[in-house]
């Protein structure tokens, strides 16, 4: 009896999944005479046990879509809305994943599957997974797949504001997803000649902003290009997350804070966005406007770049599958691949490093990072 693997594709959608698939599966299938089922909608599906047997008529002619043929969700194994209770549903996919005889279960998704997929091996499966994200924020892996086609999408977004910003003398904020971490801004913002390139892991100044502004103004360059990650945030705004989090906070504070609660993450970053792009504006004189990239970073066909990672990942987890190591993330190393135990993975988050090269090399272009 073959081998059977079980797949599922976990949390945001990126570019790079449907080629990550495909390399699990024909490695799978034409080298290691293995059989493959996916599972749709993430861990929800292994819960309901909605799968579709992945053969080559299913793989052929994926490589380019973006998406995911499986689909997605953020749905967690220990903590799943269930007709509106919140469950534990990791031993029923433990009773799946028996009733469909897996021999292993791989997870492609960020860091928060890398979590989900720890908690099913302490549960006795064997799962590998693979690290997908345009965050970037993966920690022990070089790169995820997604990353490259994001900033690819973010770089010509960067390019095509350079020519309406200079025609009109003004300041766009463009804003830039990557959750927490600002691979993505800092990134594309150096590919895209930025002006400002602000992340999270550089609280920022709006008033050094403006001075920076200025500085091109008086010196002839009447526009700037500000991209600015979801996650940045300006000195008050890091200090009121530090207090948030040391100090207890008082009735009215909290009351705020429920309100802030209830409004999704994405219109609280296009708040601040629109906030920032009015306070510069005030400061220096000059019109001010944003640009939301949103989804479109996460959307179409995934670069070459993030084919060739996606696919040498993904035939390095038959690979590893083969050789039944189980209870690790296929990481990108180089030009190869090394199997890093979750422990290793899960709860970290790769932030941008203050001396990485890309921030060295902003600081040699004279690029203003808000400090
Ligand atoms: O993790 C990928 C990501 O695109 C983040 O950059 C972004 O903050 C988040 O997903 C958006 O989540 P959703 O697609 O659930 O709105």
């Amino acid at each position: 009896m073959s081998k059977m693997i079980g797949v599922l594709t976990a949390g945001g959608d990126s570019p790079g999944l449907n080629s990550a698939l495909r390399g699990i599966g024909k490695a799978a299938i034409e080298y290691h005479g293995m059989q493959v089922v996916g599972f749709r909608d993430g861990f929800r599906g292994l819960v309901e046990n909605r799968s579709i047997p992945l053969d080559n008529s299913q793989l052929s002619g994926i490589l380019t879509l973006g998406g995911t043929i499986l689909g997605t969700s953020r749905d967690k194994p220990h903590r799943m809305n269930i007709g509106g209770k919140i469950l534990d549903m990791t031993d029923v996919i433990l009773e799946k994943y028996r009733l469909n005889h897996l021999e292993a279960l791989v997870c492609l998704g960020g860091g928060g599957t890398q979590k989900n997929a720890l908690r099913l091996k302490q549960k006795g499966l064997n799962v590998v997974t693979l690290p997908k994200t345009i965050d970037n924020d993966v920690a022990m892996t070089d790169m995820t797949f997604g990353f490259d086609t994001a900033l690819g999408i973010a770089t010509d977004a960067i390019d095509r504001l350079h020519s309406t910003a200079h025609s009109h003398h003004r300041i766009i904020v463009v804003e830039i997803m990557g959750h927490q971490v600002g691979w993505l801004a800092l990134g594309s913002g150096l590919s895209g000649g930025a002006d400002v390139i602000l992340i999270p892991e550089i609280p920022y100044d709006t008033n050094k902003i403006a001075e920076a502004i200025l500085r091109r103004s008086h010196g002839g360059k009447r526009f700037s290009i500000v991209a600015l990650a979801e996650g940045a945030l300006s000195h008050e705004e890091y200090k009121e997350l530090e207090s948030g989090e040391d100090n207890k906070k008082s009735e009215d504070k909290k009351k705020k804070e429920k309100k802030k609660e209830e409004i999704p993450l994405e219109l609280l970053a296009m708040n601040k966005t629109m906030g920032l792009a009015q306070e510069l504006e005030k400061l220096t004189g000059l019109e001010s406007r944003i640009t939301i990239l949103g989804h479109l970073q996460r959307g179409g066909t995934p670069s070459a770049a993030d084919r060739l990672l996606s696919t040498r990942l993904g035939t390095a987890c038959a690979d590893i599958i083969a050789t039944k190591t189980y209870g690790v993330m296929v990481a990108a190393r180089g030009e190869g691949t090394e199997a890093v135990p979750l422990e290793e993975v899960a709860g970290k988050i790769k932030y941008v490093p203050l001396e990485h090269p890309w921030v060295l090399s902003a600081r040699r272009l004279g690029v203003c990072l808000g400090d």
